[in-house]
């Protein structure tokens, strides 16, 4: 019997993450799930639960770290892998100055440092095996100087912009690299982050995770270079790319400011 494809989704815990190793799984993968707190093995038992014949594997690792990463890398055992989502991220509220640094710097090291680390290796494995997809959660923000949400806008610049160039650096060697960019989506992303007293925090018109979820999925595997989830969320990247870098500040600042209206 031919074995399954395997997928590793990391913070699939929870959100799109969790979403995203549903499809892996309803779509015929093996998946390997990866977040940094013990819920992620109830979040396998419950993939295990709605999905048939998927073997759901749970790794608890802190990807923000290199120990972190090297104990997926080890948990992966050498098994060849047909799709990476790299998909764990933080975010972090407040005005740049009055984060606390060590936090902002966890935002860093698990959006960027963590998540580029663990394509470094599945990527090169890929490129020798000759096949492979690659899907990288970056953002619409990504697009903004995101005042009141700096770091974190910048760690999603660095994403998508990364995501482009690997794609083109890989462009003849059967590996694709596909960009997730989602606008604000309904997950606990912004009660992590800090950020439910903003205005994008309070918004009930969020996005679900599970259509965010299948955009990029589908996008992945037809190796697609990029998608923005939500018609809204296009038209805000294209203006976002076409005005002043000060204007689009002043409005992240209406988006992201503590305690505004
Ligand atoms: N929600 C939005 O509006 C939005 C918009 C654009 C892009 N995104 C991006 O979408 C991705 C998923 O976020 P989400 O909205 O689904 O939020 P979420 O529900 O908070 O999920 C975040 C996931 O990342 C994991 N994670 C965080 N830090 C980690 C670490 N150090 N090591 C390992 N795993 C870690 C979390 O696991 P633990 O709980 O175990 O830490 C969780 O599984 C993120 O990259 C986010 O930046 C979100």
């Amino acid at each position: 019997m031919t074995p399954r494809p395997l997928a590793v989704v990391t913070g699939a815990s929870t959100g799109i993450g969790y979403e995203l190793a549903k499809y892996c799984a309803d779509d015929g993968y093996d998946v390997i799930i990866c977040a940094n707190e013990p819920e992620i093995k109830d979040a396998a038992a419950d993939l295990g639960r709605e999905t048939v014949d998927a073997e759901i594997l749970p790794i608890q690792a802190d990807l923000g770290t290199k120990e972190g990463i090297e104990t997926l890398w080890r948990a992966l055992d050498a098994r060849p892998i047909d799709a990476l989502l790299a998909n764990a991220g933080r975010g972090l509220g407040e005005a740049f100055l009055d984060q606390d640094f060590e936090r902002a710097k966890d935002v860093l090291d698990v959006n960027v440092t963590g998540t580029i680390s663990l394509i470094h290796k599945v990527g090169r494995q890929m490129r020798e095996r000759g096949e492979g997809r690659i899907l990288i959660t970056g953002s619409v923000a990504g697009h903004m100087p995101g005042s009141f949400q700096a770091v974190y806008n910048g760690t999603k610049a660095f994403l998508d912009s990364f995501s482009y160039a690997l794609r083109n650096e890989l462009k003849d060697s059967g590996v694709t690299v596909t960009c997730l960019m989602p606008g604000p989506t309904d997950t606990e992303f912004f009660e992590r982050a800090e950020m439910e007293r903003t205005p994008v925090g309070q918004d009930d018109d969020k996005a679900d995770p599970a259509s965010v979820a299948r955009k990029g999925y589908e996008a992945m595997k037809k190796g697609e270079a990029g998608v923005v989830t939500g018609f809204m969320n296009k038209v805000q990247t294209l203006f976002a790319d076409l005005l002043p870098d000060t204007t689009v500040a002043q409005m992240h600042r209406r988006l992201a400011e503590p305690g505004r209206e």
